[in-house]
């Protein structure tokens, strides 16, 4: 299998926890004779830097001629200062726009090897495994009219939720279709006691889910739903919601897993898809060496399970990332107070890479018999 991956390491935390995740990727393209073709650019301030620009041409081609990107992350506090469309943040969501994904796939799984971890309480969070489906490409990320005006000395500033039907419809099927997979069931998040957009969203999603009989569809509030996510995290599957509400839970939801740096997140459904960790670009702790890389780290598992199609190693990595967990190897974020197993981010990324060659073994043999 020839794979051609563009890498965007972008800022804080971002390049080392992606050259981790590459290394795991090479790993795995060699024991199973892949070709996997790296080609490494610049975004977010990095690149601001560089050029002025925080997603320059060559970079937005190079991505555009991938056949998937892995971006570390964006953002830092030295460019807080600038105007919204010309931070580091606004490359990350023209280059969502260009590739054209629009639903944003967010694992939350309770490791069983983590569950002390979260500061819930363990027969909360214990067996909780919940996939969010983020509207990625709508919403207030990208409605016009918005914008600031001043006049007379004071100043509006206004932003605009608009969704059509065709981009509910197009995200809801991804949410019944990753359903059907799972345990049948979807929740869909709005705000349809207040919001013409949720009322939109409800009638749609509800209009959907006919065409799939075999799932579950209730509906939720957003005030309610963050409730629900973190008091019986067990009752949800999948969480089918719109750009804003997704981006605010999904981190609400990180409490589950243990830490946000746990995270992993596809994009699909566009030219071009793209993985990123959900963890962003943590400034506090970049170049220390003691990011977590295993939100990267199972991001380009999702490369492999929904872009290369390869099942086979997308599951020798989640695997790997469960046994190096539960031999108790922690990066400092998940590290709780008996934990003498500390590691840095790339003998995370190493320890991963070690597992995934035992893992594969350990599968051909059953394989075989
Ligand atoms: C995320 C991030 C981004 C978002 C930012 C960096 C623009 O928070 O991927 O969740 O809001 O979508
Ligand atoms: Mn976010």
């Amino acid at each position: 299998m020839q794979l051609r991956i563009v890498v965007l390491p972008g800022d804080g935390v971002g390049p080392e926890v992606t050259e981790q995740a590459v290394r795991v990727l090479r790993e795995v393209a060699g024991i199973h004779g892949h070709n996997f073709h790296f080609e490494e650019h610049v975004v977010g301030g990095g690149a601001i830097n560089l050029n002025g620009l925080p997603l320059p041409t060559t970079t937005l081609d190079a991505c555009l001629a991938a056949d998937a990107v892995l971006l570390g992350a964006i953002g830092s506090p030295e460019f807080d200062h600038l105007p919204a469309d010309r931070r580091p943040e606004a490359g990350l969501l023209m280059l969502r726009r260009k590739l054209g994904g629009f639903a944003n796939l967010r694992p939350i799984i309770s490791y069983p090897a983590l569950i002390d971890a979260s500061p819930l309480r363990s027969e909360i969070v214990k067996g909780a495994n919940i996939l969010f489906v983020r509207e990625l490409l709508g919403g207030l990320y990208f409605g016009e009219p918005r914008g600031i005006l001043s006049s007379n000395g004071s100043s509006a500033a206004f932003n605009t939720m608009r969704y059509s039907v065709s981009e509910i419809e197009r995200v809801a099927r991804v949410a019944f279709e990753a359903a059907m997979k799972r345990k049948r069931k979807v929740t869909s998040v709005d705000k349809a006691n207040v919001l013409e957009t949720s009322q939109l969203w409800r009638q749609t999603v509800t209009r959907i889910a006919a065409d799939y009989p075999e799932v579950e569809l209730d509906h939720l509030y957003v005030d309610a739903a963050a409730m629900h996510i973190i008091t019986n995290p067990r009752r949800f599957d999948v969480i089918l919601t719109e750009n804003l509400f997704g981006d605010i839970l999904s981190d609400e939801a990180a409490v589950i897993a243990g830490s946000l740096g746990m995270l992993a997140s596809g994009t699909i459904g566009g030219a071009i898809d793209l993985y990123e960790p959900v963890h962003g670009s943590a400034p506090d702790i970049a170049g220390r060496g003691i990011a977590n890389p295993l939100g990267a780290i199972a991001s380009a598992a999702m490369m492999l399970r929904y872009t290369a199609r390869l099942a086979d190693e997308a599951d020798d990595i989640e695997a790997a990332i469960d046994n190096v967990l539960d031999a108790g190897y922690r990066t400092r974020d998940i590290a709780t107070g008996d934990n003498r197993r500390v590691i840095s981010t790339s003998e995370m990324g190493g320890l991963v890479c070690d597992t995934v060659a035992q893992v594969a073994d350990i599968r051909h043999a059953y394989h075989a018999v």
